[in-house]
């Protein structure tokens, strides 16, 4: 039998589409009758889910418990559901790196959203490069947008410690090559590290870009650091899907809510939390796509400023789920707003002050207040000097403080390849002092910008009880990673900065309190071998990866493409299709 047809509603980008006159709007309420859905379901604001699941990125395994959860706000609150999937980037699972595709994930975003006729858009996300590149595409689409967080891992037990994926990973296996865990207990490690879905549950790059999430404003409260497992995750995603609708309805945009104000709260944040380096990565390509000048000096003066409340690793003792439980993300806003713009809109349609003005400390082991911070400054400094004349990165809330002012000769590796060759090699001419040098592992020369920066300490020194070098290059690190390391030495050695110039035998001065790296090599010894400098051979010749190196930017331009900076923002109605 036949309903006798429902108006449809002229508004929108939806309703637009299914109004389309003659055999274009017979066609988009025909096929999406096959779905099951009739004019009274076409007649509300369509919303879309972008789902990131994937079965190769364990972060987003209990996804499509999320997005059930999206659809039924959504109905609650009037709207029309409907999921739709953008390429899932797994940390543990990609090679060469992850970074490779973000903006390729973040193009995905974007023109899906500006693609499909959506009205507002929930975007899941979580893992390291998912959030970042959810980030990115709304800002470019700018179409009504909440982002919502898988959310963190439980803690993980063994022996009594609490671990921590993946600090431990790392601590522990350095444990292993010193010799010092035998087989049998390293994989029950492996048994015990990661007891739940969600993301990394230390401060590395999940965690913190998640909780950056909501600074910006671009999240529900809560987003930041309610566990995975824990049913109030389920909350939030039903939640996002009522407040999406009316977001839609009040046609509220991301370029709203991601202005610098906005920007300049999450650094702050980032800096209270003594978060990962990669924020230093991933703000800047938001700022480039929102069109806010976002310099590097913007950090360090943030850091300089903010003093750390999260006590955190791998800067503090704590990890998320014990954050969660001392307030979260809320509780360390309220305690910054003098430092933050608490005038700033958020998707809830109210300011970030408003948010969290019933937010309050219930644990101050885990969350230090403004008057008794854990330590007076943020956790990451900016270096310049000719060693890096557009900029480094050190996270020295994470560093040994008897290395942050250090004077040493380089072991130079040309490539992550010649380090796994040579680092452990016994006769490698190397000691504690020595700074070890990895070129050849940024944007291009990675390629991809690998998170490599946490050279290995050679083994030989290892088993004499060294656990901490000088380690300098042009990569990243993942940030659970900790020790006294410089990162994103810009301009990259592949491209020809002076990371390209520095040899084995020279001294290079790190003088973190003062902001410094000096290659302390003559001028004329460094124009010599400028000279005879010859790029390395281009990873890629074809596809993708020829696309990422003919158009990647440098680290402090955020490593997105030349071609994506700005923002293109989707059009109220659908265009018609033709
Ligand atoms: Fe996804 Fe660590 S593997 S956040």
């Amino acid at each position: 039998m036949t309903e006798i047809p429902e108006k449809l509603e002229d508004a929108g980008r939806g309703r637009a589409f299914f109004n389309e006159p003659d055999t274009a709007g017979l066609m988009h309420r025909a096929f999406t009758r096959s779905l099951g859905f009739d004019r009274t379901d076409m007649n509300r604001p369509m919303i879309g889910i972008l789902n990131t699941y994937s079965e190769m990125n364990n972060c987003h395994a209990h996804f499509p418990e999320l997005v059930e959860a999206v659809k039924r706000g959504v109905w609650q609150a009037g709207g029309f559901p409907l999921e739709f999937p953008t390429i899932s980037l797994g940390e543990i699972y990609l090679t060469p790196t992850s970074m490779l595709w973000r903006n390729l994930a973040a193009m995905d975003t974007e023109e899906m959203i500006r693609g499909n006729p959506m009205d507002g858009v929930v975007v899941l996300c979580g893992c390291d490069k998912t959030t970042p590149a959810a980030l990115m595409g709304v800002a470019s689409a700018d179409l009504p947008a909440i982002l919502v967080s898988g959310g963190p891992m439980l803690n993980g037990h063994w022996r009594g410690q609490t671990l921590g994926a993946c600090t431990d990973c790392r601590r522990l296996t350095t444990e292993y090559r010193a010799g010092n865990l035998s087989d049998e207990e390293y994989a029950e490690v492996e048994e015990n590290l990661v007891r739940s879905r969600g993301h990394c549950m230390v401060m590395g790059t999940a965690s913190t870009m998640n909780s950056l999430t909501e600074a910006l404003g671009i999240s529900l409260p809560g987003n930041g650091a309610i566990p995975a497992a824990d049913s109030r995750r389920i909350l939030l995603a039903e939640r996002a899907g009522r407040r999406i609708v009316a977001m839609a309805e009040e046609g509220m945009r991301p370029s709203q809510i991601l202005t610098s104000d906005a920007m300049e709260n999450a650094i702050t944040l980032l800096c209270s939390l003594g978060g990962s380096t990669n924020a230093v990565v991933h703000l800047p390509a938001l700022a480039g796509r929102l069109g806010v000048s976002l310099p590097l000096t913007l950090f360090d003066d943030i850091s300089r400023r903010t003093p750390l409340l999260a006590n955190v690793r791998p800067a503090g003792s704590f990890q998320m789920e014990d954050l969660f439980y001392a307030g979260g993300v809320s509780a360390i806003l309220h305690q910054l707003l003098p430092l933050l713009h608490g005038d700033a809109l958020t998707v809830t349609g109210r300011t970030l002050a408003e948010n969290v003005a019933q937010s309050s400390i219930v644990n101050p082991e885990v969350i230090h207040s403004l008057d008794r911070p854990l330590k007076t400054e943020g956790g990451l400094a900016i270096l310049r000097g000719n060693l890096a004349p557009s900029g480094a990165v050190i996270k020295h809330a994470a560093a040994s403080p008897a290395l942050l002012q250090h004077r040493g000769r380089a072991v130079v590796f040309h490539s992550f390849a010649d380090l796994q060759e040579r680092i452990d090699d016994p006769t490698l001419d190397v000691g504690p002092d020595d700074v070890l040098v990895l070129q050849n592992a940024g944007p291009v020369g990675g390629p991809g910008m690998p998170e490599v920066g946490n050279l290995p300490i050679p083994k030989k020194l290892l088993k004499q009880g060294v656990r901490d070098m000088v380690r300098i290059s042009d990569a990243r690190m993942s940030g659970t990673a900790l020790g006294t390391i410089v990162l994103h030495v810009a301009p990259e050695a592949a491209v020809g900065g002076p990371l390209s110039l520095v040899r084995t035998g020279d001294e290079i001065e790190l003088d973190a309190a003062g902001r410094r790296l000096e290659l302390c090599v003559e001028q004329e010894e460094l124009d010599r071998r400028r000279a005879a400098w010859r790029p390395p051979e281009a990873a890629y010749g074809r596809g993708y990866g020829k696309l990422f190196l003919d158009h990647v930017l440098q680290a402090p331009q955020g490593m997105d493409f030349d071609f994506l900076q700005g923002r293109d923002p989707v059009q109220a109605m659908a265009q018609p299709k033709f």
